[in-house]
């Protein structure tokens, strides 16, 4: 080989390296952060003017590529744009306590390449659902959801089950009608440690939370939430706070060990029978919550009876009827109630007349309902109840009218 060819094949291969090297350069994120920052209205207090988002603060990379975006406190305004779905090695997307607004993007590309994803919005005022991309269990790195004081809206999915997430923080939505709907999916996501959805507008029961075994900080209050709170929770080994003031919870006051539980749970600001914790309650009431149960623990009555007797002298519980101590008439019509007739109704031994018309009740009368001996009147007419009538002594009048599928 000559010299010459020596040296041009020299510059050739140094040519080569220098232009690959230019081109790794600009990373393939490049677009999308750029369609961040546009986003973000071009904040120059980022100081993001480097052509290549891997040398801007905040941002880092690993093989040219974003893996951590951490713009969390700095005053931003804007959208957070859809392009971030083009981030596909990210792990970190905090950019929580600025002012922004706008729809959450879907982020539903950032899967197969991640380890670690931390989404933090705590303090922008994100609007939407909580995205149900997360459903899938597509996020085996997601640990930590933290979208508090947004303006999101509506459900927790059921599809959150199969999630590996650690802390859940989705408290102080702003929206109008908040987050709402069943907490039930929480019994199923073992991995959760911190639950913080204290001022929202979710409904229904407590779920059992004896398969997370590693939760320690549960933040329910200003909710909506009703039935007795399930001694799973109360007796969880690790449980370290737990706030329940201002909801709707009933039965016996739940007895903390105050010794290792820091309890937030305001006098009178439930539906506790009495508010001693610990103290034992009347039968009466156990029996009428159970019958809440399967229910749902609808509105009327969650709302309503309050206390350790359902029947006082001076207010009534709405639909219960009594002579002196004893439940005599239960009216329950056009209570929007859906779920089953339970059999628990067969308990009031003094129970005359229940009345349960106009409702959207499923499944069978229940048989127990024949042994009450004082009972006179069953109204069950124009619900969606199946199956056959069971027998009642012949003075009984039992009304099943508008039940399409009964006796079949
Ligand atoms: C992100 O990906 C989508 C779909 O591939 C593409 O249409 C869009 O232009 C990309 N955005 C940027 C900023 O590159
Ligand atoms: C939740 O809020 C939405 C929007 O206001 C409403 O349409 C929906 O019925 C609510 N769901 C429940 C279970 O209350
Ligand atoms: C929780 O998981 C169990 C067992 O897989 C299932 O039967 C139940 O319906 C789930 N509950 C909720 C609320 O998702
Ligand atoms: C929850 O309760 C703990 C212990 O009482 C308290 O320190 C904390 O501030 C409460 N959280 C909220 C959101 O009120
Ligand atoms: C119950 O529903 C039926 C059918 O919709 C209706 O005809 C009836 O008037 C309702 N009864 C009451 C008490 O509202
Ligand atoms: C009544 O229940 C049956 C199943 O038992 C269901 O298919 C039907 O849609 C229900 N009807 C109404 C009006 O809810």
């Amino acid at each position: 080989m000559k010299k010459l060819d020596v040296v041009v094949c020299v510059s050739i291969l140094l040519y080569l390296t220098i232009s690959i090297e230019s081109q790794s350069i600009s990373s393939p994120d490049t677009p999308p952060m750029l369609a961040l920052k546009a986003s973000l209205g071009n904040p120059e207090s980022l100081g993001w003017s480097d052509p290549d988002p891997c040398k801007w603060a905040h941002v880092s990379c690993y093989n040219n590529r974003v893996t951590d975006i951490q713009i969390g406190n700095q005053n931003l305004k804007g959208t957070l744009p859809q392009d971030l779905n083009n981030l596909t090695w990210l792990k970190k997307l905090d950019v929580m306590k600025n002012q922004l607004s706008g729809p959450l993007p879907i982020l539903s590309e950032l899967n197969s390449l991640q380890q670690v994803l931390i989404f933090s919005a705590n303090g922008a005022n994100v609007i939407g659902t909580i995205p149900n991309f997360l459903e899938a269990n597509t996020f085996p790195g997601l640990k930590h959801l933290h979208l508090a004081f947004n303006n999101i809206q509506g459900p927790i999915l059921l599809g959150f089950e199969n999630t590996f997430l650690q802390s859940l923080w989705l408290n102080g939505q702003m929206s109008e009608s908040k987050l709402n709907g069943s907490i039930a999916v929480l019994q199923n996501m073992t991995y959760l440690t911190k639950v913080w959805l204290h001022g929202n507008e979710f409904t229904g029961p407590m779920p059992d939370l004896s398969r997370l075994s590693n939760f320690n900080q549960l933040s329910l209050r200003d909710n909506n939430l009703m039935g007795i709170v399930p001694l799973s929770v109360v007796n969880h080994p690790k449980l370290a706070i737990v706030n329940l003031t201002n909801n709707y919870l009933q039965g016996p006051t739940p007895k903390f060990d105050t010794f290792k539980v820091a309890v937030d749970m305001n006098k009178g600001s439930n539906n506790f029978c009495l508010d001693e914790p610990g103290t034992p309650y009347d039968d009466r009431v156990n029996i009428l919550l159970s019958i809440l149960e399967p229910l749902g623990y609808p509105a009327i009555p969650t709302h309503a009876w309050k206390g350790n007797d359902p029947c006082p002298n001076i207010k009534r519980w709405s639909g219960i009827y009594c002579d002196q101590r004893n439940i005599i008439f239960v009216y329950m019509i056009y209570w929007g109630l859906s779920g089953t007739i339970s059999p628990y109704f067969s308990k009031f031994l003094s129970l005359e007349r229940l009345y349960l018309r106009n409702n959207s009740l499923t499944d069978t009368i229940p048989n127990g309902l024949t042994t009450l001996s004082k009972l006179k009147w069953l109204d069950v007419s124009h619900n969606n109840l199946s199956s056959k009538i069971p027998h009642f002594r012949p003075n009984v009048r039992v009304y099943t009218e508008g039940n399409p599928n009964i006796g079949k």
